[in-house]
C-alpha cells in the first residue's frame, strides 16, 4: 500500500504515527517536574485507594496544561498537532478534542451554528443534549418523525421523504440534523440528506454518538463527513477505543464558520481537560488509522456469528439485513446486535437484568421487547462464546414456560411543540402530579435512560399518550430521567404568564 501512494500521501500516511499529545505527556511524566501547579494531588504524591488500585502511573499521567502541554481552548501546540492529525485520519478539514463527550459536542455545533430562532429540522428521537442545545441556543426545532417499528416500538431513521416535507415547508431552515446511526443501529441516506440540504442552502449538520468506526471500514455505512455533512460530533469514546467522554467535533469544506464553532466550543470545555482523555484520543486515532479496518471485520465478523447463532435458538430473533427497507431503515450497523426477547414470554429489561445476575454478561440496554449488545473493537472470540452461550441459558430457562408478553398499543405520535424549548424552560413553572399533566405544557424534559430520548420536551403540550408511555416504562424499571420526582412533572404555570397571547408570540 506505501509504495503505491504519491509522496505527499506517504508523508501524510507516515504522520500518522505520531502521537504529538501523548508522547509529550510520556515525555513530561518521566522526566518527573517538580509540581508547584494543580493538581494537588501532585503526580501521585497522595496516597489513596483509587491510586492503589488504578496504580501510580494514571495520577502521574494526570496533569494540567503544564509548560509544553499546550491548551485545549486555544491550543498551538501538541493538543493542535494531535487535532490536526485526527481530522486527517477522519479527512476531516478540522478536529476538536471535547472532554465532555459528545454531549459537549453536540451543544458546540448547534450553538456554533444556530443563534436563536433560526430553524433546525432534526428527527424527534434526537438524545436529551440536542434539546439541552435548543433550549441553551433558543433554536426552532422542526420535528421530521423516523421510521418506528410497530412491534419493538424502536425509532430508527428517517426516510429522506419527511426531511423534503419538512424542507418544503420551512425554506428558511438553516440545519438539517441527523442521527448516524440510532442508538440500535439504523442509518438514514445520509447522502441524499445532505445534496437536498444543500441544494436548499442548508447546513447538513449530524451525531455521531455512535458511528465514529464508520469512518474507519468499507464494510459500515458511511460516517456524516463522507457522505457530505458539514459538521458532526463522534464518540471516539463509544465505538473509537478512547477513554470515556472522549470525544470529536469535525467539519468539512466551507458552509460552516468554523472559527464561531471554535470560540462556543472553548465555552463548553473546562479549562482542566483531562490529560488522560486527550491523550486517550490521540492512541486510539493512531490504532484505528493504521489497524482500524482489520479490527472492524473481525469485530463484524463476531457480531454476524452472534446474529445467526441467535436466532437459531428458540424463542429469540435478531434485527439483520432483512430489516433494511432502503428509507428509514436504509443501512445497519453490523457491530450492533439488537435482539428480540419477546418469543421467551420476558422483556427485554428481564433479559437485560438476568443475563447480568446469571452470566456476568453488560449488555448495552433492554427495551420492552429487545435488548442491545454492542460490539468493539475489544471484543474476544471468547466473549462472543460466553454472549451466546448466555441468551441459550436465557432461552432453557424461559422457552417452555412462555408466556405471551403484547407490546402495549402506543400511538408513536410526538406531542404538539406549543413553545420554543427555551422559552418553555424559561418560563414560571409549577409541579403537578404525572396523573393531572395532560394538557399542559412540559416545561422540562422527561426520558427513559438508556437510550436517553426524551418522551416529553420543554415547550410540547403533555399527550395522555406520553404519560401512558410513562407510567409504562417506570412499572417495567426503565430509569426515569427529569428534574422532578419520578411521578411528577414540571409544567408552564399559566397563571403566572404574562399574557397568555405572549405564548404564541414568543415561539
Ligand atoms: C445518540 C446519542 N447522542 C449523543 C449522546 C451523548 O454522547 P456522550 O455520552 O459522548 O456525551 C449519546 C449518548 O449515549 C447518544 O446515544
Amino acid at each position: 500500500m506505501e509504495k503505491k501512494m504519491s509522496k505527499q500521501a506517504l508523508l501524510e500516511f507516515n504522520l500518522q504515527k505520531r502521537e504529538p499529545f501523548l508522547e509529550a505527556l510520556e515525555q513530561y511524566v518521566l522526566s518527573k517536574p517538580v509540581p508547584f501547579d494543580v493538581p494537588g494531588h501532585k503526580m501521585g504524591g497522595f496516597d489513596n485507594d483509587l491510586e492503589e488500585f488504578v496504580g501510580k502511573r494514571t495520577y502521574e499521567c494526570d496533569i494540567n496544561g503544564p509548560y509544553g502541554m499546550d491548551n485545549l481552548v486555544k491550543p498551538s501546540g501538541v493538543i493542535k498537532e494531535a487535532e490536526d492529525l485526527c481530522a486527517k485520519a477522519f479527512k476531516a478539514d478540522g478536529c476538536l478534542f471535547s472532554v465532555n463527550g459528545t454531549t459537549g459536542g453536540i451543544l458546540t455545533e448547534i450553538l456554533g451554528v444556530l443563534r436563536a430562532k433560526d430553524k433546525i429540522i432534526l428527527p424527534r428521537n434526537v438524545h436529551k443534549s440536542v434539546i439541552n442545545a435548543l433550549i441553551l441556543s433558543g433554536a426552532v426545532p422542526i420535528f421530521v418523525k423516523p421510521d418506528i417499528d410497530p412491534l419493538t416500538g424502536i425509532s430508527n431513521g428517517v426516510p429522506v421523504e419527511e426531511y423534503a416535507k419538512a424542507i418544503e415547508q420551512n425554506p428558511d431552515a438553516k440545519v438539517v440534523f441527523a442521527i448516524n446511526p440510532t442508538y440500535f443501529g439504523l442509518v438514514s441516506d445520509l447522502k441524499a440528506i445532505a445534496a437536498l440540504a444543500h441544494k436548499h442552502g442548508m447546513i447538513a449538520m449530524a451525531d455521531e454518538a455512535h458511528g465514529t468506526h464508520f469512518y474507519f471500514s468499507d464494510r459500515l455505512p458511511l460516517g456524516a463527513l463522507q457522505a457530505g455533512f458539514d459538521i458532526t460530533t463522534a464518540s471516539m469514546h463509544k465505538t473509537g477505543g478512547s477513554l470515556t467522554q472522549s470525544s470529536l467535533v469535525m467539519y468539512k469544506g466551507k458552509r460552516v464558520d468554523w472559527d464561531r464553532v471554535k470560540a462556543v466550543f472553548s465555552m463548553m470545555m473546562s479549562t482542566s481537560p483531562n490529560s488522560l482523555l486527550m491523550a486517550s484520543i490521540d492512541a486510539a486515532r493512531k490504532r484505528m488509522f493504521f489497524d482500524g479496518d482489520a479490527l472492524l471485520g473481525s469485530t463484524i465478523a463476531k457480531c454476524l456469528r452472534a446474529r445467526k447463532e441467535l436466532s437459531q435458538i428458540p424463542g429469540l430473533s435478531v434485527i439483520d439485513h432483512s430489516y433494511i427497507d432502503g428509507k428509514g431503515r436504509f443501512g445497519i450497523d453490523d457491530t450492533k446486535l439488537v435482539v428480540d426477547v419477546s418469543g421467551l414470554g420476558i422483556t427485554g429489561f428481564d433479559a437485560y437484568h438476568e443475563l447480568k445476575m446469571r452470566s456476568n454478561v453488560q449488555l448495552e440496554l433492554g427495551e420492552f421487547r429487545c435488548c442491545l449488545a454492542i460490539f468493539g473493537v475489544g471484543t474476544t472470540d471468547e466473549q462472543t462464546n460466553t454472549l451466546i452461550s448466555a441468551f441459550k441459558e436465557l432461552s432453557e430457562n424461559h422457552y417452555s414456560k412462555r408466556m405471551v408478553h403484547r407490546m402495549p398499543h402506543f400511538n408513536f405520535t410526538y406531542p404538539e411543540l406549543v413553545v420554543r424549548p427555551r422559552v418553555a424552560f424559561n418560563a414560571p413553572h409549577r409541579v403537578v402530579p404525572s396523573k393531572d399533566a395532560a394538557g399542559e405544557i412540559s416545561a422540562e424534559s422527561v426520558m427513559i435512560y438508556p437510550p436517553g430520548i426524551p418522551l416529553l420536551i420543554p415547550g410540547e403540550r403533555i399527550t395522555v399518550e406520553a404519560l401512558k408511555e410513562l407510567s409504562f416504562y417506570k412499572k417495567h424499571g426503565g430509569i426515569i430521567l427529569s428534574d422532578t420526582k419520578v411521578g411528577e412533572i414540571s409544567i408552564v404555570d399559566r397563571t403566572k404568564w404574562y399574557r397568555a397571547s405572549d405564548l404564541d408570540s414568543e415561539f
